[in-house]
Formats: structure tokens, sequence, C-alpha cells
């Protein structure tokens, strides 16, 4: 499945931290309603593989698991129904294991020597982290030059002002990040609120 597929076209990816697995629902079709319609939910709290498990399987929405860091993790994120897999940064076990269990791996580059051990893996969608503080689109602009085969995933710092500019170069095929979702809204778990923001940053990418 390619990038694209398991983002069901999508070119926002909500970063996630979820504290209440019961949310993940109404989560999904909020944003879903707002025009995103997937969400990498970061494996940093209890009730992360809860909530990925709610909400897999729709034909409306994918989920992916995110701050995947051991293989033991890849693992447990397959089996609660994750589509794809977001590192942080680049690590052979977790990219082995994730090959064997046949599903979409997007790791964390921040630098040419990662990128050069991630194409040596197999893989070429990656996830630039964190972009802005290492050099934001210029980076990305650069890192174009050696390795043209590749498309970035900008994550860090990706906020409404930013986001068209990243996803208007040729080899950025999504933008992910939290700038959608703060905590304070994920918190109050108001489905009405997350659908809002939702729309509005899926028109600020589109402007
Ligand atoms: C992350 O994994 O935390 C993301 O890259 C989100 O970064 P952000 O909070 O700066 O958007």
């Amino acid at each position: 499945m390619s990038q694209t597929d398991v983002l069901h076209g999508s070119r926002i990816v909500p970063v996630v931290v979820l504290d209440d697995a019961s949310f993940a629902p109404d989560l999904a079709d909020a944003l879903t309603a707002g025009g995103i319609p997937c969400a990498e939910i970061t494996l940093r709290t209890p009730a992360a593989l809860d909530a990925i498990r709610a909400i897999a399987g729709r034909s409306d929405f994918t989920v992916g698991a995110g701050t995947v860091t051991t293989a033991a993790q890849v693992d447990a994120a397959v089996d609660a129904g994750a589509t794809y897999l977001v590192s942080p940064g680049f690590d052979d076990a977790v990219a082995e294991r994730a090959a064997a269990r046949g599903v979409t791996f997007i790791p964390g580059v921040a630098t040419a020597t990662e990128i050069q051990r991630a194409i040596a893996a197999g893989l070429d969608r990656l996830k630039l982290f964190p972009a802005d503080a290492i050099g934001g689109p210029a980076a990305i602009r650069a890192f174009g030059g050696p390795f043209p085969q590749v498309r970035f995933l900008p994550s860090g710092g990706v906020s409404a002002t930013n986001a068209a500019e990243y996803l208007s170069l040729g080899n950025v095929f999504a933008v992910s990040g939290s700038w959608m979702l703060p905590s304070a809204a994920l918190a109050a778990k108001d489905a009405g609120t997350v659908r809002a923001l939702a729309a509005s940053a899926s028109a600020a990418v589109l402007a």
C-alpha cells in the first residue's frame, strides 16, 4: 500500500496524544467530517493501543501508530490494527520488524546519513523531524538534490502558517503535527471543536 493510500488521501496527519481511548471513535468521526480522514495515535499514553483498536478497520478513516521506537511496539501496534507506523527516528530493529509484519513504516530522519540508512532499508517515504528546527522547507529542498526518490512527511514545528509552503514542495507527500489539535481541545473531548479545528486546518493547507 502506498503512503498516500495509508493516509486515505489526506495531506495532513494529526499527531494525537490521547489519554482516553473512549473518545477515539468521536475523534475519528470529527476529523473525517473536518476533511482529515486519518490520524497518528502516538504510543505515549497507556490509552494509545486501546484508542487504535477502537478506530481500526474503518472504511472512511485510517489509523496509524506514532512514536514507535521498539520492535515490540511494532507488534503491539499492528496487532491493535494500525495500518501504518511512524517513528521519530530511524532504528534497524523497528524497520526490520515492520517489514516482517508487512506494515507501512515511515521512520524519522533529520540528516543525510539517516536518509541513506532508511534508503538502504528499502524505505523512501520518511518523516522529517523536527522539520522546522533543522531548516524547514530549505532543508527539504536541499535533501531533494542527492535524494530525488525520497518523499518527506515534515513534522515538528509545522503550523497553519507554514503548512502550505511545505506542501507546495514536490518532495513532500503530507505534513504532520499537533498544531491542528492542541492538547486542550483533546482534553475537553469536544467533537465539535475537533471538527472545526480539522476543517480550519484543511482550509489553511488548501488556500
Ligand atoms: C511529534 O511527533 O511530536 C510531532 O512531530 C509533532 O510535532 P509538533 O507538536 O511540533 O507539531
